[in-house]
């Protein structure tokens, strides 16, 4: 696996290619990444992943500094993968000056959810996404993985290629799980040893969302109050939870009546001691 620094030596890296397959990562990999590295191996003709912990996309008061750095057991996993090029700049490659120009993704998705709680969450993501594919797919076009763990991430990313007219195809990786349901996540590592045998029921209150919500569409009742149960039965739990929401898969408003199962996705976003952990069930 072939190391990149900087820009420079990126490009010197890619020239020979004409269909790159790219994995943006913050580092700290897990199973989840290594998916998405195995994945996007036959969908290119040089498969890349990068490791930026982007400043842009952390608030003031977020884990920045404390962001897990990981770098030899990333870059063994890596090449364990088969990843040909890895691109880690440093920060004052990819930002050389204030980065004062910025990409503003569409409100209507960005300000929901993930973004009405961690606010310009999105602006900082698309503004380091554009720029990394403007270092690793600008010059051919290629094949970008993201992963559906970060539901709102991919669609807003997905958006953001389309309405740049981006020669670049967004492909979606499943999310990955541990053996009792957790979802895979570079913050479960913040997890106590109790609070990781907590932390699946974040994805067991979303099953249990979706199954009742389907069942009280098919009776009539209100699918909208089964939101509160579940918010008040994980903060019965201990957590502090965000939201925990039935949306449509399409733009993530809410659902109307003709948006059946087949169409909707649970998600939720809650904070566990001191870890805020994320998740979402497609049904
Ligand atoms: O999902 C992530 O790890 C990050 O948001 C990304 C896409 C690498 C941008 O920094």
């Amino acid at each position: 696996m072939l190391i990149a620094r900087s820009l420079a030596d990126l490009r010197d890296a890619l020239a020979p290619y004409r269909h790159p397959a790219f994995v943006p990562t913050m580092g700290n990999l897990h199973d989840g990444h290594i998916a998405l590295v195995r994945q996007a191996k036959p969908l290119g003709d040089v498969t890349v992943a990068s490791i930026f912990v982007n400043r842009l996309q952390f608030l003031p008061h977020e884990d920045f500094d404390s962001y897990p750095r990981t770098w030899e057991a990333d870059c063994a996993q890596l090449q364990a993968a088969g990843c040909d090029v890895l691109f880690a700049p440093p920060e004052a490659d990819l930002y050389p000056r204030p980065q004062t120009f910025k990409v503003q993704p569409d409100p209507a998705l960005a300000d929901l959810l993930e973004g009405q709680f961690r606010p310009g969450f999105f602006t900082g993501v698309s503004t380091v996404v554009m720029k990394l594919f403007a270092c690793v797919l600008g010059a051919t076009g290629g094949t970008a993985v993201f992963g559906k763990k970060d539901y709102q991430q991919w669609l807003v990313i997905r958006q953001m290629v389309e309405q740049f007219a981006l020669p670049i195809t967004i492909v979606a990786g499943e999310t990955r799980r541990a053996a009792d349901g957790l979802a895979l996540s570079s913050r479960n590592g913040y997890l106590g040893l109790e609070e990781r045998q907590e932390a699946v029921a974040l994805s067991q209150a979303l099953r249990q969302l979706a199954e009742r919500w389907r069942a009280a569409l098919a009776g009539g009742a209100d699918a909208l109050a089964l939101e509160q149960q579940a918010l008040d039965a994980l903060r019965a739990r201990g957590w502090q939870p965000d939201y925990l929401t039935v949306r449509r898969r399409s733009d993530l408003q809410p659902p109307t009546a003709g948006d059946g199962p087949g169409t909707l996705v649970a998600l939720g976003a809650a904070r566990l001691g001191g870890t805020r952990l994320i998740d979402n069930l497609e049904f």
